[in-house]
């Protein structure tokens, strides 16, 4: 058992629906149950290095089950071992490993164990801390639902819903003026979200990382379209879409940021070479952060809930360095080791990719029988 009087929690990286689910899961429990104080930091590894630390009451953490993004606060700039520390003269960002910094903070806050609510980012940014001596529990976050040993993460439903939602809106539209419409996924380099809400949505196209598509086949698939009388073609697209031979469309590099590429504008390129190509009327729609943001779906919230009462578990039976995660439907854990810098791509095989095909989705990688 636990001898820890005293645990700081934590928010890195990209926001997502159900962060609050997991501050309120986390600090109550421990709280209540294991009568230890909760330390909050703010936006992320930032409020480490910064000292922004405060004490979280029971209060402090009630009416935000529902509530989108992070009352604490997050970033997906800043971690210990790379911290932009001013420009030199040339405007390029310095960076400092300001390690000992966070390691004086968490000693003078008397924290014993953080609970880390991140992605593969963070759980990167944490295992350095191990290596430092600080005791870690990992809650897996993001939209993407692209770390390695959970099946799913807490965020990725929600977004799930408003993609589709989105696309159900573009469809009539799409319908009135016989266009082909192109939807913009977020994801990164997984294809989870716009193959799922491309299935919810009933897309006709759907393109993921996993797969490059060939132009010629998504556009010769349209104009099959069109031959048979639809009215108009949904595609949607993950921002990390690629073309086969050829790579992503980066829209900004991020200079001070860990994860310095940032994905976006594959939906417009695509638009403008399906309308060359097929003289077809095409627009594009980039959903954007709108999937990151809003209330948590009630599966979210659930999911938020019990991972963060999880990793009050782990805490509890002082099981250090552990991640919960989810696998065939049961909440588990894994070392946090193993998550760290990887990700957990769609397989080629799954039941999704399998079940669009047979209802004549074309995944833009061979020519596919409109249906
Ligand atoms: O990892 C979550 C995510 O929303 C990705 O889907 C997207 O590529 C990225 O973060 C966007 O990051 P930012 O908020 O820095 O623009």
């Amino acid at each position: 058992m636990t001898t820890v009087r005293r645990a700081g929690i934590l928010t890195g990286g990209g926001d997502c629906p159900g962060l609050n689910a997991v501050i309120r899961a986390v600090t109550k429990t421990l709280i209540f149950e294991q009568g230890l104080e909760v330390m909050g930091i703010a936006d992320g590894f930032v409020g480490l290095i910064e000292n922004r630390i405060r004490l979280l009451t029971p209060d402090a953490v009630s009416n935000i089950l529902t509530r989108g993004g992070t009352v604490l606060g997050t970033s997906n700039k800043a971690t210990p071992r790379h911290y932009p520390a001013g420009k030199d003269d040339a405007g390029n960002t310095i960076f400092q490993d300001v390690t000992d910094r966070v390691l004086q903070h968490i000693a003078e806050h008397r924290i014993e164990v953080l609970v880390i609510v991140g992605g593969d980012g963070t759980m990167s940014s944490a295992v350095h801390l191990i290596r430092h001596g600080v005791h870690l529990i990992g809650v897996p976050k993001t939209i993407d639902n692209d770390l390695m040993h959970t099946e799913i993460t807490f965020g990725f439903q929600t977004a799930v819903e408003t993609a589709t939602e989105a696309i159900d809106r573009l469809h009539t539209t799409a319908a009135s003026h016989h266009r082909v419409m192109l939807v913009e996924t977020m994801g990164r380099n997984a294809g989870w979200l716009a193959l799922n809400a491309g299935i919810a949505g009933g897309a006709d196209v759907i393109l993921i990382p996993e797969i490059p598509y060939r132009l010629d086949v998504i556009a010769a698939f349209c104009q099959q379209r069109v031959a048979q009388g639809k009215s108009s073609t949904i595609i949607v697209v993950s921002e990390g879409a690629r073309p086969a031979g050829g790579s992503q469309t980066v829209d900004q590099i991020v200079s001070d940021s860990f994860e310095q590429i940032r994905l976006g504008g594959v939906s417009r390129m695509l638009a403008r070479q399906i309308g060359h190509a097929t003289g077809i009327e095409v627009r594009d729609t980039i959903l954007g952060h709108v999937q990151r943001g809003g209330t948590p779906c009630a599966f979210d919230r659930v999911l938020a809930t019990k991972l963060g009462h999880a990793a009050t578990q782990l805490i509890a039976a002082a099981r250090w360095d552990r991640m919960v995660a989810v696998q065939q439907g049961k909440i588990t854990d894994v070392a946090i080791e193993d998550v760290a810098d990887q990700e957990r791509q769609v397989p080629l095989d799954c039941q999704e990719i399998q079940a669009a095909r047979g209802v004549g989705t074309c995944f833009g990688d061979y020519p596919s029988a409109v249906v």
